[in-house]
């Protein structure tokens, strides 16, 4: 089932989301929350920072795990371009998360197939994700599943599309420092979470919303394969949804 709140603004977007994951955790205090980097849950990180250091709603991740979506290969934890670092930067470093509880793909692993082997064995061991954040590309990826001709399943190793590489650059001097590379969590492991919440804010979101809303399912639209999940709730702005009727 899918379910859509239609917000004004980020800001909205980013308190409702804020809001659904404190809702779980003080539910079941020791959840697995799948989190999520990127511009898109700056904000929602940013309430979950506030609400935790102003006692608001009481909610205590002593007890939460954490698996990420995916990282950069090649780049160290202390580049400020990682996405060890932006966790730690954006949330981790705000809340009483216990650090052996937060994980992320080694990206200095040069191994692949051995990143991700053990990135799934963490899952596994975790018993799966209770709540998956999730934020959308532009050309519809989810995580870094980018469009291809089948949906990968497992953790994997992918070449980054030229469209994300443009899309990142600006967080990086120039697109050349932008990494080719990133290990990312495949679509069986997304769609095997038993919550999904993904978020979309801007104008440059509308066209991978309506696909994913009503588009057909397909590789060439990761995104798209969520209208098969059985808990997906989507928040997204006017602009994200200016190319759907709702
Ligand atoms: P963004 O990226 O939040 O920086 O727009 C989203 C994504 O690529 O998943």
């Amino acid at each position: 089932m899918l379910k859509i709140y239609k917000v004004k603004n980020y800001d909205e977007m980013s308190k409702k989301a804020a809001t659904l994951i404190a809702a779980q955790v003080i539910a079941n205090p020791d959840s697995v929350l799948g989190l999520a980097t990127g511009s898109t849950p700056v904000g929602t990180y940013e309430y979950l920072s506030k609400w935790y250091k102003e006692s608001y709603l009481d909610i205590n991740f002593e007890d939460v795990k954490v698996v990420n979506l995916d990282e950069y290969k090649g780049l160290t934890r202390d580049n400020d371009q990682s996405y060890y670092y932006f966790m730690q930067d954006n949330l981790f470093k705000n809340i009483n998360i216990k650090a052996e509880n937060t994980h992320i793909p080694n990206g200095l692993e040069d191994d692949e197939a051995k990143a991700c082997s053990e990135y799934e064995d963490i899952i596994t061991s975790l018993g799966g994700v209770d709540l998956q954040l999730l934020g959308i590309g532009g050309n519809g990826h989810i995580g870094f599943n980018e469009p291809g001709e089948v949906f990968v399943k497992d953790c994997h190793c992918i070449e980054l599309a030229p469209e994300t590489i443009e899309a990142n650059s600006r967080f990086f001097a120039n697109k050349e420092e932008v990494p080719k590379k990133a290990y990312t969590m495949g679509i069986g492991n997304i769609m095997k979470a038993k919550k999904i919440v993904l978020l979309a804010s801007g104008k440059a979101k509308a066209n991978a919303i309506k696909q994913l809303l009503s588009g057909k399912i397909t590789a060439q639209v990761p995104a798209s394969v969520l209208q098969l999940h059985h808990d997906v709730t989507v928040i997204a702005d006017e602009e994200a949804l200016s190319a759907v009727e709702i």
